[in-house]
């Protein structure tokens, strides 16, 4: 009924690595050219850990942007902007806040785990509570039909399609519904609306989701419908309500998963990452100085790869015929492991150099950043106010 329409963010904490470019920016990337996508970033929603400090906010703001950039974000593809400059969301957050069980958040698994983890901040607050619903704010308000996320965040999604539910079975009330989606159905022209009732009646008896989307299907090829007509349409397939919001999908980033220097997760704060537009002799120093196997003591030791985190990078930089090189050589102790490391060295610094060309241009005119991002912002925002004029006036806010 809606387009399609991805949406995702990341939180400003400082510079990228390539864990998140392998994690989630490779992806975006791809995604780009194939929908209409809006990335932003989620300074509010840094906000919420970083509160008593949030004097790194602002840098890592624009030097996120910068990495975006030099990654292949392209904004001539895709709608690039900041979270608080489309106060919007806060709208929505707070309407949505209203008929939010609070249990729903306190079960959200992130709330309990992140407490725990950062467990040298006090984070009995309001606003982390809302950390969710503030993310379910930010995708409902576009009416997004996919969220590229990673596997951590999948909660998060379950829970923003239950508050979309909610709120349509709340607020998609609408004076003689009824009888205007029963007028809306005779608008389909015979035939379909024949089978728009068999398959309704089908679903709502039998709960046969193939009629279901088999439904939803045929109302997006018809031709003639008002906008209105079709939402209600939609609506009266699964109950008597009109959709105000969409439920979105979370899109799994099936990554080719980069992890650290030293194998555990990549993380500034573990000191295992490489940034995303690192120093050359800064990325071949690291690499140098990765540890491998701890059997492999001497060069004439034979070693695992398996038990080497430098093959955790073959197996995202190299082909087949390096790796077997690799395997080969480790076992045999027939490669000495610098030896092994250098294909290494030489595709990150490929694989980076585009990237430092990118940032260039932005580094020596900050003002382009400057202007992807209030456009970004307008493209944003119209899209946002749309949706609010809708969900005020379902919720009789609309005078
Ligand atoms: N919570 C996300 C993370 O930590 C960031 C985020 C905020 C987000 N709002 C979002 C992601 C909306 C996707 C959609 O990674
Ligand atoms: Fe690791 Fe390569 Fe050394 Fe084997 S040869 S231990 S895979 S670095």
């Amino acid at each position: 009924m809606y387009p399609d329409r991805v949406v995702s963010g990341m939180r400003p904490t400082g510079a990228l690595h390539l864990g998140h470019y392998h994690g989630a920016l490779k992806n975006w990337v791809k995604l780009q050219s194939e929908l209409p996508c809006l990335f932003f970033v989620a300074d509010w929603h840094a906000l919420t850990t970083h509160y008593d400090d949030p004097s790194v906010i602002e840098t890592s703001t624009w030097e996120m942007v910068i990495d975006w950039l030099a990654a292949g974000v392209d904004p001539s593809q895709s709608t690039l902007f900041i979270q608080s400059r489309v106060p919007e969301h806060a709208e929505l957050h707070l309407l949505l806040s209203m008929a939010t069980p609070l249990g729903w958040l306190e079960r959200v698994p992130t709330y309990k785990d992140q407490q725990e983890k950062l467990a040298d901040r006090d984070l009995a607050t309001y606003g982390f509570l809302g950390y969710p619903l503030l993310q379910a704010a930010d995708v409902l308000i576009y009416r997004a039909s996919q969220v590229p996320v990673g596997e951590d965040q999948i909660p998060h999604i379950e829970m923003m399609r239950e508050i979309s539910r909610r709120f349509n079975h709340l607020y998609g009330k609408e004076k003689g519904f009824e009888e205007k989606a029963r007028d809306a159905v005779k608008k389909l022209g015979s035939k379909r609306s024949k089978l728009y009732q068999e398959l309704r009646t089908q679903f709502q008896e039998q709960g046969n989701e193939e009629a279901l989307e088999q439904a939803k299907a045929m109302l997006d090829d018809a031709q003639n419908l008002s906008m209105i007509d079709r939402e209600r349409l939609f609506g009266y397939l699964e109950g008597s309500r009109k959709l105000i919001l969409t439920e979105p999908q979370a899109l799994l980033t099936e990554a080719s998963r980069l992890p650290g220097l030293d194998g555990a997760k990549m993380s500034k704060s573990y000191g295992n990452a490489i940034a995303l537009r690192e120093d050359k002799d800064s990325v071949t120093k690291k690499v140098r100085t990765m540890p491998t196997d701890p059997q492999r003591v001497r060069r004439t030791d034979p070693g695992d790869p398996a038990k080497c985190p430098v093959w955790q990078f073959h197996l995202v930089y190299s082909d087949d015929a390096a790796r077997q090189w690799v395997d080969k050589g480790c076992r045999s102790a027939g490669i000495g492991c610098l030896e092994c490391k250098q294909p290494v060295i030489d595709a990150i610094l490929k694989e980076q150099q585009p990237m430092l060309e990118r940032a260039q241009q932005y580094i020596d005119d900050p003002s382009l950043v400057r202007a992807i991002i209030a456009d970004g912002c307008d493209t944003a925002r119209k899209l946002a106010q749309d949706t609010m004029r809708d969900v005020r006036e379902a919720m009789g806010l609309g005078y």
